[in-house]
Parts: C-alpha cells; structure tokens; sequence
C-alpha cells in the first residue's frame, strides 16, 4: 500500500481499536497489513469499508495486530533463573511481593508466576497484577482456561497434576493458582502505570514498536519498580536505553533497577 493508504488506513485502525500503529515498525507492520489484505482479496479501500461495517472484522484484526501467542514457563532456563537468583532475593526482602505481568495475555505468565511463588515458601505473600489491551484473552485468562496442550508444553509435569484440573474443553487453572492473581485491562502505549512493583515481567510484548516507543515503556517500568526491583524481559529483546533509565542489565532477560530514584526520573 501507499503512503496515503497506510495513513488512511492507522487512522481508521486507531478509532475502531485504540491500538495506535504509529507506535509500531512501520516498515513490518505495514508488510503485515499488505499481507493481510491481500488474503482477503481486498484492495485497502475496500478493507477499510469492511472494518466499519464489521464488527467481527475489528475483533479478527485486532487479534492479528496484537499477537497472543504464549504458554505457561515460556522459555523455562529464564524462568529458572528467575527461581534460583531473583525470587530469593526478593523474599529476603521481607515484605509482601507485588508484581506486574504486563502483556499477559491469557494468562500463562501470570499463573506461571503464582506458580513459582507458591512454590518458593507457603508462607510469602504476593499480589500478581497481569494486564492486556485484548478483552477477548483477559476474559479466558479470568477464567483460568480453557488452555490448549500446547498451552502446557513446557509446564513440569508435577506442576500439571498439582496446579489443572482436565475438562473435555481442555486444561483449567486450579484455585490454587489463581490467589493473588487480578487481570485487567491496560494499554502500555497510553494508560497511566500503577507503582511501587518489586518485579514487571513484559515479555514479547515490545517486539513490533518503535524505538521511541519502547524507551518511553522502559521509562514507565522504571518509574513503576521500587528501587532495587527487577524486570524480566523476553529472550529475544535487548533494552537499548536502559542504563540512562536507571536500570541496570543483570544477564539476557533480567534488569534491576538502581537503588536511588535516578535524577532526571525524579523530576
Ligand atoms: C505475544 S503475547 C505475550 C504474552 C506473554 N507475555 C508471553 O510472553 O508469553 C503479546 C501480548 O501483548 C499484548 N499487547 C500488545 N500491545 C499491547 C499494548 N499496547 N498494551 C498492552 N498489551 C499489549 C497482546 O494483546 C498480547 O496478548
């Protein structure tokens, strides 16, 4: 497509969905939507008038745009990590934990996390808050399932027997798993960000936004963390401006705040 038809087009995207495609790679979000059209055999102008008289054609695209693959202990060596060296840390700390799962999607990080937590030590307390733009994987995410095999492939098998309950529609969280976890819904690019996190996870969320924007997240989770807190990114994301923010990068996936609020954040 055109300039002009890509610009048509983010302004009609941005009133039906409030995603907001400015925010996103031109040059590979643009490939997508050619992509995507033409899949449907339809010129640009004919998919905008589809759009609005649509509603299903919102919610397809919208699914599209936004991306929901996930499973529970996605990339389990992270997730062991985060076990081993953060989760210790964080319990040494004394007081009870709040932690942020910010494009949750249906929720499998989020539980994941519960998961780990309640493992750790029966006796510490956490509060998981897990946020998405889609109402549609937030509803399934509320009701704990119903997950898929492939959902639970890289789930421990004693995590599987002690935390799901099998349904003919598929695998569903236990109430076990579900204490402390809220979901709700959240836009990164444009809501305010809660505070005083001891660790944000938000994990292949970031991959299709623009530089600009992704700095302007990281400067939310900065100001979102209390000094010292961590932030667990995806495996195949690198923070390019995180020192200026005042985070420091412990290995691939995990950076830490540093322990005073830096100056240019505590303005
Ligand atoms: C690929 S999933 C990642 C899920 C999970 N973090 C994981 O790694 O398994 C990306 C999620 O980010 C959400 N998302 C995309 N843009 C968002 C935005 N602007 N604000 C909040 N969530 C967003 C999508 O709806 C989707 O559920």
């Amino acid at each position: 497509m055109n300039d002009g038809q890509y610009t048509a087009l983010k302004a009609r995207i941005r009133q039906l969905t409030r995603i907001d495609l400015d925010f996103y790679k031109d040059v590979q979000m643009r490939r997508r939507l050619d992509n995507y059209i033409r899949a449907r055999d339809q010129t640009v102008e004919a998919f905008v008038r589809t759009l609005s008289q649509s509603p299903q054609e919102v919610q397809r695209l919208k699914d599209f745009l936004t991306i929901n693959v996930t499973e529970f202990f996605r990339d389990p060596e992270q997730f062991d990590i985060l076990r081993r060296k953060v989760i210790p840390d964080l319990i040494k700390r004394g007081s009870k934990l709040s932690v942020w799962s910010a494009g949750c999607s249906k929720g499998a990080e989020a539980y994941t996390l519960a998961m780990i937590l309640s493992e750790a030590t029966p006796s510490v307390e956490f509060s998981i808050l897990a946020t998405d733009i889609d109402d549609g994987v937030l509803a399934l995410a509320r009701e704990g399932g119903p997950y898929t095999p492939a959902d639970l492939r890289a789930l421990p098998k004693a995590f599987a027997l002690k935390y799901f309950t099998k349904t003919p529609e598929g695998h569903f969280v236990k109430d076990e798993a579900r204490r402390g976890v809220t979901f709700r819904k959240h836009n990164l690019l444009a809501d305010t960000y809660e505070r005083g996190f001891d660790l944000i996870l938000c994990r292949n969320v970031v991959i299709y936004f623009t530089e600009e924007a992704k700095a302007n997240i990281t400067r939310g989770f900065s100001m979102a963390l209390k000094p010292d807190g961590f932030l667990f990114i995806g495996a195949t994301e690198a923070l390019l401006q995180a020192q200026s923010l005042g985070l420091d990068r412990l290995s691939t996936c995990f950076y830490q705040k540093v322990g005073d609020v830096p100056r240019a954040l505590a303005a």
